[in-house]
């Protein structure tokens, strides 16, 4: 059984969506810790009440990136994890957390990368006047918001579409890639060469 960790920082709705898929449909895998940076995150909660492991790294009790990055990194090592998922984990993590988990670090983001790295994604894309946006998932690289890019949804921008309701529809699909991929991987079917993402059966890395 592959060990999965889930950072967080909020809801938790992709750690939700992913603890789900993986139970209902017999991953070989276990979703063994829930961990936020922030105490009111409120996907602590939820992780708790499934009796998954849920603690709070709480990065204002570190006033140094790299001691609040050493703090999460002890953290995560306690569940000896196969992969560490960020879903919705709102930290900037420095380079040597990062190559620490090389290979084993997934991310969600709510853009078309390399489009739109960064916070208000879907402000920004109704501003450049995008007739489509979407959500990726990525190997983790020490540049924010970058890596070999493992599958990707992609909505349409529909006439009156606002923030808000942009980020509904894409989030509806971060609910099916992000699981999607993180499966791939406790399968053994997804690992990042050289930079370059290896995906074992070849299936169709966009989702429309
Ligand atoms: C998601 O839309 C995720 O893509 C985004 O935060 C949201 C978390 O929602 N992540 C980022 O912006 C990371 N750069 P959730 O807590 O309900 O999963």
């Amino acid at each position: 059984m592959k060990r999965i960790v889930i950072l967080i920082s909020g809801r938790g709705s992709n750690m939700e969506a992913l603890h789900q898929r993986c139970t209902e449909q017999g991953w070989p895998a276990q979703v063994v810790a829930v961990i936020a940076n922030r105490p009111q995150a409120g996907g602590l909660a939820w992780a708790a009440e499934r009796g998954i492991a849920a603690t709070c790294v709480d990065h204002r009790a570190y006033p140094q990136r790299e001691a609040f990055d050493a703090a999460l990194a002890a953290a995560i090592d306690a569940h000896a994890p196969d992969l560490v998922v960020l879903a919705g984990f709102m930290r900037v993590l420095g380079a040597d957390f990062v190559r620490r988990y090389e290979g084993r670090l997934l991310n969600i983001h709510p853009s078309l990368l390399p489009a739109f790295p960064g916070l208000h994604t879907h402000r920004r894309a109704l501003e450049a006047g995008c007739k489509a946006v979407g959500a990726t998932v990525h190997f983790v690289t020490p540049e924010l918001d970058h890596g070999p890019i493992v599958m990707q949804s992609v909505v349409p921008v529909l006439p009156g579409d606002d923030e808000q309701k942009l980020a509904a529809r894409v989030l509806a699909t971060e609910h099916v890639i992000y699981p999607l991929a993180v499966r791939w991987f406790v399968e053994g079917k997804l690992r990042v060469e050289n930079g370059l993402v290896i995906q074992a059966d070849g299936a169709s890395q966009v989702l429309m």
